[in-house]
């Protein structure tokens, strides 16, 4: 029988793929949907004004959309996908999984949280027990799962197929589409024939949450890891992929075809929407490229090239698509994991 699911900030640019996504998935059935008041009482269809490529999907179109409160939601459903903006996740989160609801969020609110799972299935799934840990603390019967940033999504399961090399210093310049901001993110009079070298707060999320997602769970604490990281964030007139320039210092010799073996044989995983390569390693010098490269595995595979050796180490190129593997695809995978793992 299927997982009854409900979508917080379902109208969103995240929650228009997560509906997306959801829709056609063996193992969950949308059941509820939640946005602002002004959407509230609106069916879908009228509230999320359908931004995503292909039709919306006509069996959730007519569902009424609720206001994001626990007590709208209904008692029987087993799974909340969270896509809210992360002022109004930090309030409304909590009072979900105080009310029992498990969770998979998107939302940046809590990630860094010692006692909340930050998870990459493909990285760190043994971080999810932490959840154990949450629950004594916070005398929760729901609980909270988050996925990263979609800029850090992007580089970490390149990194963690280096880690055995010894990680010591990592420099990463992002190139970010626009989608990464929501639909009222950026004007298109800012951003066409424009790149903006800012993204409000992304670059400490890169440098954080990265160190988290490959630090080591013992049972009941985590460390994080003591790789330095720097970024610098672009925003740049792409729709959906975020391509990144990385440099990576090692403490082992690591050469540029060593590292290609290591991410074209970092392994995937058998979760429903894992894709069967997680990391594609490009022979071409000109690629990975957001518009051709973007949809690899359905949009959860990453994509990488231009490895060469360098002054600063390792060097080379990553893309990921920032809605899918970087924000919906990410709950969807961290909500298949949490269903393995006897969570639901
Ligand atoms: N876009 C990406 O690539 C990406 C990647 C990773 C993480 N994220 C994170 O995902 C979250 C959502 O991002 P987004 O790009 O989907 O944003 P968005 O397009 O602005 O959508 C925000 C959603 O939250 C709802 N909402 C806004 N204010 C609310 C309130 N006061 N109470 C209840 N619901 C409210 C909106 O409903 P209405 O339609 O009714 O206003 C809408 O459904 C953010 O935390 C963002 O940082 C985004």
């Amino acid at each position: 029988m299927a997982v009854r699911v409900g979508v917080l900030g379902a109208t969103g640019a995240v929650g228009q793929r997560l509906i997306q996504l959801l829709d056609p998935h063996p193992d969950f059935e949308i059941a509820a949907l939640t946005a602002s008041e002004d959407s509230a009482g609106k069916s879908y269809r009228q509230a999320a004004k359908w931004r995503v490529e292909g039709p919306i999907p006509e069996d959730v179109a007519e569902t009424t959309v609720s206001a994001t409160d626990p007590d709208e939601v209904p008692d029987d459903i087993d799974l909340i996908f969270s896509s809210l903006p992360s002022s109004v996740g930090s309030e409304v989160e909590p009072a979900f999984c105080e009310a029992g609801y498990v969770m998979s969020s998107n939302s940046s609110n809590a990630r860094m949280a010692d006692d909340v799972p930050l998870v990459i299935p493909e990285v760190n799934a043994d971080h999810l027990d932490l959840l154990e840990v949450q629950r004594d603390e916070r005398g929760w019967d729901g609980a909270m799962v988050k996925n990263p940033n979609c800029s850090t999504i992007t580089f970490v399961p390149t990194l963690a197929a280096l880690a055995e090399y010894g990680l010591e210093k990592v420099h990463v310049a992002t190139l970010q589409a626009v989608s990464g901001a929501g639909y009222d993110g950026v004007s298109s009079m800012e951003i066409i024939d424009n790149a903006i070298p800012y993204i409000g707060s992304e670059e400490d999320k890169l440098e954080t949450e990265s160190r988290k997602l490959l630090g080591e769970f013992d049972g009941a604490e985590l460390s994080h890891n003591s790789v330095e990281v720097a970024a610098s964030c672009n925003r740049i007139p792409t729709i959906d992929g975020h391509l990144e320039n990385v440099w990576v210092e090692t403490a082992e010799e690591l050469s540029a075809e060593g590292a290609a073996d290591a991410m074209a044989s970092y392994p995937s995983l058998e979760l429903r929407s894992s894709p069967d390569q997680l990391i594609h390693v490009f022979d071409e010098p000109d690629r990975p490229q957001p518009r051709l490269d973007r949809s690899l595995g359905d949009g959860m595979a990453v994509a990488a090239g231009g490895l060469r050796e360098s002054s600063f180490g390792l060097q080379y190129n990553c893309l990921a698509h920032n809605t899918i593997r970087g924000a919906a695809g990410a709950s969807v995978l961290n909500g298949e994991l949490l269903l393995e793992n006897g969570y639901l």
